[in-house]
């Protein structure tokens, strides 16, 4: 039941998403975008944005396109996060990253462009034309959660923090927008699309800051104990960059109860929902477990 409905959200995804991003003739720039955005990718924040607004009783078409827009910018910070003036990194969803295919410029360019279509494929859905005041709301809320109140902000502490010792509460502020704000868009905007109510989007927001959070430091934890080849990104990487994170901070099994603990407060965010919310719960404790 619960992989038949993901598998199913995924399809959605991603024929959506390969229809909306641009093909143009001769383009590496396009390519490079189409190859970065290509089967790897686990499709969480899109599959969230669906969820959350299929839980609030919205129409999941109308939140397709802001689906896949989210996905396009979380595939560029991927490529960005990739390059060697951020984290360096040859691998990617399982291929090598972006600038290794491409070259470091054409890559550059085809993160730039998701960012940019992105906006333009919220701009141009069915929810812009039926309901223009509600896809505004929603292209604000991804733009600032993506900005430099969020998901750059994030980007911008974790390379601040290279080489240093940073307090917990620190770290924390890193994940949340760099890692959390994304993840967050995901669950506003479904909330936002569907026209959820306040209490459904308050146990919603509650819900993503906790999953941000786990979501994170299991990422830590797969940068040490995980397999290459299943991961599909490299192993190492934190400690080559002598990042600081979870792991770095509290060590390994404090990580991992870490993990398990904020799962916990997410899937207790999700109690005003009832059984309605199996589908967000199972998936909680899946990303909890995942090995890549
Ligand atoms: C990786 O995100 C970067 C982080 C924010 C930790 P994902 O683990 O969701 O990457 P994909 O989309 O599945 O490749
Ligand atoms: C990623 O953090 C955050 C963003 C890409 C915004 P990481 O640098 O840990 O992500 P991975 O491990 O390279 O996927
Ligand atoms: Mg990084
Ligand atoms: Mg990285
Ligand atoms: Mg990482």
């Amino acid at each position: 039941m619960f992989s038949d409905t993901l598998q199913t959200y995924i399809a959605q995804i991603e024929s959506a998403l390969f229809a909306l991003l641009p093909n143009e003739e001769g383009s590496d720039v396009c390519e490079a975008m189409r190859y970065s955005c290509a089967v790897g990718g686990k499709r969480i924040r899109p599959v969230l944005v669906l969820e959350a607004c299929r839980l609030c009783g919205g129409d999941i078409a109308l939140a397709l396109p802001f689906a896949c827009a989210l996905e396009m910018i979380h595939t560029y910070s991927l490529i960005h996060d990739d390059l060697p003036c951020m984290d360096n990194d040859d691998l990617r969803r399982g291929q090598p990253s972006c600038h290794k295919k491409f070259g470091e410029a054409t890559a550059l360019l085809a993160g730039d462009a998701l960012l940019t279509h992105a906006f333009c494929v919220c701009a141009e859905s069915v929810l812009a034309k039926k309901h223009p005041e509600t896809a505004i709301r929603a292209v604000a809320l991804l733009s600032s959660l993506a900005g430099t109140s969020g998901m750059i902000g994030g980007q911008e502490i974790d390379l601040a923090s290279e080489g240093k010792q940073i307090s917990l509460q620190a770290l924390r502020e890193m994940d949340a927008k760099k890692t959390g704000a994304l993840i967050k868009a995901a669950c506003a905007l479904g909330a936002v699309i569907a026209g959820a109510s306040q209490e459904q989007t308050n146990a919603l927001l509650l819900f993503a800051e906790s999953l941000g959070q786990a979501f994170q430091v299991v990422d830590d934890i797969l940068d040490v104990e995980g397999d290459t080849a299943t991961l599909g990104k490299p192993v190492g990487s934190d400690a080559e960059s002598n990042k600081s994170t979870y792991v770095s901070l509290l060590g390994l099994s404090a990580a991992k109860e870490s993990a398990k603990a904020l799962t916990e407060q997410a899937v207790g965010a999700l109690s005003v929902f009832g059984e309605e919310a199996a589908f967000l719960r199972e998936l909680s404790e899946k990303l909890c477990q995942r090995t890549y």
